[in-house]
């Protein structure tokens, strides 16, 4: 009976396996030649280029790129599907052949040049200095001495990097996305920060302490549309820009979005010592936020049970008593409790495609990544667990001539599981929890969905204690539920 119960749930587990492998491969069926779909990816932290709309529970990125790209592909006779990442991780998201091109109001650099191809350029920009009015931080020999904010991977970085090689004592600091560099002059942890031009003036004409002042410099900058190198896109995509141009519609779009002030504003004044929280601002978004329940509990479930499958596997290779087998088993738990999980997620994502081909989801990579380094953490909780099993019992069934696997399967692995269970359930905790992290490789999950409300209205710490509540409910409910099934098991024994 139990036996049944177990098969029948693990043939539902494949069954939602290989549904969402499906899925995602149906995705990528429609970005593979013969497509009628192009696949764009931004980062969304560049208001009026994109940013999100979180309106109404809606997950919407729009803005002048945006409109651009819809234009292009319509014009080109391609539906658009859009993708987003933090901007540091769009080249390499194009040389992963993970998207067909990449519109983020990126300029063209021959560093970048190098390893993707880009389109003409369809926007002007220059840089500025963002700063507190009154600080008098106007001009790059101003910032002597002083912290400065700059988003990562963006030619921000590299300027600022120049003027600190002329200007002494600057310090640099990278953050990944916009809102926050601005977020941190706000809060006194930065002096000034490097942002172009258009983004500032947003976020100046949002929160009415700010300035910003145009850096002079002789080098031209702007926005292109960048490429996989050697994409057979580039062309068409010229062509349509140049006819936007000469038509005046990209004129018209940059009226649109240039003209009014898209950037949230800031909360009032913000608290300077004092709590001020102020549910009521985020209660529109609460809907957006809650979306990522589902999301969070499928993958703890699919990471913990494929996990737990893995981990027996594991564990069985370390006590068959097999030299090589054993010693494989051990350096894989070596490798895997030994170096950050972040970083194995990292290069699953990111270095899955180039090694393989394969374009593995985002989701597919967070999956893969925790059930590996979940099997090495529970192989050691399987083992104990089994050895922790009667001896006497293994030698009764094995002088009764019963099959070491028959054996372990029906009398060791039950008992051992039942021993082992409040110990899986720290595992499952750990995993939920830990399921933010795949956060970082653009999984819009309930921490996800809090920092991009946060940095939608520029309150960090209303969303961010709204997701915690969400974490923390849904802990307590699987710990309610595991004390449940443990006592359940104990009667029935
Ligand atoms: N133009 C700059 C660059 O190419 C910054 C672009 C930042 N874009 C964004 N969506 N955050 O490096």
């Amino acid at each position: 009976m139990k036996k049944k119960k177990l098969w029948l749930s693990t043939i539902l587990l494949i069954a939602l396996v290989i549904s969402i492998i499906g899925h995602s491969n149906s995705l990528k069926a429609a970005s593979s030649l013969g497509k009628d779909t192009l696949t764009m990816i931004t980062s969304p932290d560049y208001p009026p280029y994109e940013f999100y709309d979180t309106k109404g529970g809606d997950r919407q990125i729009v803005g002048f790129d945006i409109d651009i790209a819809k234009t292009l592909a319509e014009k080109l006779g391609f539906k658009l599907q859009i993708m987003e990442s933090d901007f540091n991780g769009l080249i390499p998201a194009l040389q992963a052949n993970r998207a067909d091109f990449v519109m983020a109001g990126m300029t063209p650099t021959p560093e970048r040049q190098k390893n993707i191809d880009f389109s003409i350029i369809y926007y002007e920009a220059k840089d500025t200095i963002v700063a507190t009015k009154g600080s008098n931080l106007k001009q790059p020999q101003d910032l002597s001495g002083k912290k400065v904010g700059v988003q990562l991977g963006t030619i921000q970085e590299q300027n600022a990097q120049k003027i600190a090689k002329k200007v002494a004592g600057i310090q640099l600091k990278q953050l990944n996305r916009v809102p926050e560099v601005v977020q941190e002059i706000k809060s006194g942890r930065i002096d000034a920060a490097i942002v172009e031009d258009t983004v500032a003036k947003g976020f100046a004409q949002a929160n009415p302490d700010l300035e910003f002042n145009t850096i002079p410099s002789e080098e031209q900058s702007g926005s292109a549309i960048a490429f996989p190198k050697g994409s057979s896109f580039v062309e068409p995509f010229n062509k349509v820009l140049q006819q936007m141009k000469d038509e005046g519609t990209l004129n018209k779009l940059v009226a649109k979005w240039f003209s009014q002030n898209t950037a949230n504003p800031v909360s009032s004044t913000p608290a300077k010592g004092g709590l001020n929280l102020d549910f009521t601002r985020i209660l529109p978004d609460i809907p957006f936020i809650l979306r990522g329940i589902p999301l969070t509990l499928l993958f703890t479930l699919l990471s913990v049970s494929l996990g737990l499958i893995w981990g027996t596997i594991l564990s069985l290779l370390k006590i068959l008593g097999i030299k090589p087998l054993t010693w494989v088993a051990n350096a894989y738990t070596s490798v895997f409790r030994g170096t950050p999980l972040l970083l194995q997620l990292a290069l699953v994502y990111y270095a899955t495609p180039q090694l393989t081909g394969y374009d593995i989801s985002a989701l597919q990579a967070g999956v893969l990544t925790f059930t590996l380094n979940s099997g090495a953490y529970m192989s050691e909780t399987i083992r104990g667990g089994i050895q922790a099993v009667d001896k006497g019992q293994s030698e009764a069934a094995m002088s009764m001539g019963v099959p070491y696997w028959l054996m372990m399967w029906d009398v060791i692995l039950p008992q051992a599981l039942k021993n082992i269970l409040p110990a899986l359930v720290n595992e499952t905790i750990g995993l939920l929890k830990d399921s933010a992290l795949v956060s970082t490789i653009g999984v819009v999950e309930i921490l996800r969905s809090a920092q991009i409300v946060g940095a939608n209205k520029y309150i960090y710490f209303e969303p961010l204690l709204f997701a915690g509540l969400i974490y923390y409910v849904l802990v307590m409910g699987m710990t309610l539920g595991a004390s449940a099934l443990e006592r359940r098991l104990r009667e029935s024994e």
